[in-house]
């Protein structure tokens, strides 16, 4: 079985006169996906940041890069796996975190159906700290499939040390620590629905479930949920500085991987301070929309690296763009949206058949172009086209 074969079962099932009941592009996916959201979580979904100028520019930036075709070489088998932290993942992708994917499944439990998705696709999930379920709910649903936890760093510290050290107690393999988002960026979409899911209380249960944060309340949550909302408001934004990323190191042996680091000199700071990983991204544009795609930034976030894993995600709509990120450097890539609006029209089979059919795009890519393994996705496989 090659990820390739996703394509001969739909063509075989079409022989039966059987045709796929989800979409094959992201262009079919996005539009009956959000109209399967409610308004609330949609805004919240697919808003970005100011006008969501570096949101497209995110997609945009992988249509300057083409790829070279290579003849002659006709690999029939491709090796699409990657080590990561240790272990050997069998191909690059990883679902970004994304808080209130728990309210994009129809049944709400979202971050379940994606967790069930890692499970049957070897795709790890990148949980994030705003979910439905708690989070050794979700990672009882992994199966053999590594997860990691995304870490959105309280003021509170000994809730922040309390999260991680849950993670590390449930079997995540690493914590990301998400950086960009201290504070929330400026989202007209969001901000014309008067709406922030947290704020009502949705995806919070990793902390009214959390013995520390509870301690920290005059009522349980299930006594008093706006006391215990308005608390999560208070301690939510840790502004960091480099200052505390030897807290952070102290607190977990899991790999560490900062998430939002786009500036080399970044990059080299976070290797100073001993991540294990540096994480390539601008949150898909929802935080700042500053105008630098995020792939614009890879290719000196890898350099700088120099080594270090580096993971990557924002824009990332095709197989072809997951082949693109690779050849600039990065070591897994990481798909967000996609995924969100798999679950939203499919629940757990939305989201397998998103990652089924990105695999087996990036792998024919790889077929017809002549690269049989991901150490051959080098950057000179790749032209600048405008
Ligand atoms: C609805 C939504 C919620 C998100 N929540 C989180 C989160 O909880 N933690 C985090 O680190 N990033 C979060 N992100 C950012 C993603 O991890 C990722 O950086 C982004 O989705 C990549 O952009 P793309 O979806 O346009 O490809 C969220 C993204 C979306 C779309």
């Amino acid at each position: 079985m090659t990820y390739a074969d996703y394509q001969n079962e739909i063509y075989f099932n079409g022989l039966r006169g059987v045709l796929p009941s989800l979409p094959m592009t992201y262009a079919d996916l996005e539009p009956p996906a959000q109209a399967a959201m409610s308004p609330s979580v949609l805004s919240y979904v697919a808003g970005g940041a100011g006008d969501e100028y570096t949101q497209r520019a995110n997609v945009a930036a992988f249509q300057r890069w083409g790829l070279f075709p290579r003849m002659m070489v006709s690999p029939t088998e491709r090796d699409l796996s990657v080590d990561l932290f240790g272990m050997r993942l069998p191909t690059p992708l990883f679902m970004v975190p994304v808080g209130v994917i728990g309210l994009c499944t129809q049944d709400g439990h979202g971050d379940l159906a994606t967790a069930r998705a890692a499970a049957r696709t070897g795709v790890p999930m990148v949980a994030s700290t705003l979910t439905v379920d708690p989070m050794e709910e979700v990672a009882e649903e992994f199966g053999d499939t590594p997860g990691f936890f995304s870490l959105y760093t309280p003021t509170d510290r000994e809730v922040a040390e309390s999260l991680v050290h849950r993670a590390e107690a449930a079997g995540f393999k690493g914590i990301v620590v998400t950086l960009d988002t201290w504070i929330a960026g400026w989202r007209p979409r969001d901000l014309t629905a008067g709406n922030f899911p947290q704020l009502r209380g949705h995806c919070l249960a990793n902390y009214f479930s959390d013995p520390v944060f509870r301690s920290r309340l005059a009522k349980s949550p299930e006594d008093d949920p706006e006391a215990a909302v308005m608390h999560w408001a208070k301690i939510f934004g840790n502004p960091l500085t480099w200052n505390d990323l030897s807290w952070l190191r102290s607190i977990t042996d899991l790999p560490l991987i900062l998430k939002g680091i786009c500036h080399p000199d970044d990059v080299r700071r976070a290797k100073d301070g001993g991540v294990d990983g540096i994480y390539c991204s601008n949150h898909g544009g929802r935080q700042a929309n500053g105008g630098l795609p995020a792939l614009d930034a890879l290719p000196a976030v890898v350099e700088a690296a120099d080594g270090l894993p580096v993971l990557f995600d924002s824009g990332v709509r095709t197989g072809a763009d997951v082949i693109k990120a690779l050849a600039l450097g990065a070591t897994a890539v990481g798909i967000g949206r996609p995924y969100a609006y798999g679950a939203a029209l499919g629940g757990t089979d939305g989201i397998v058949h998103v990652l089924r059919a990105l695999l087996a795009e990036a792998d024919l890519l790889m077929a017809v172009d002549g690269y049989p393994t991901l150490a051959d996705l080098t950057p000179d496989t790749l032209q600048r086209i405008h």
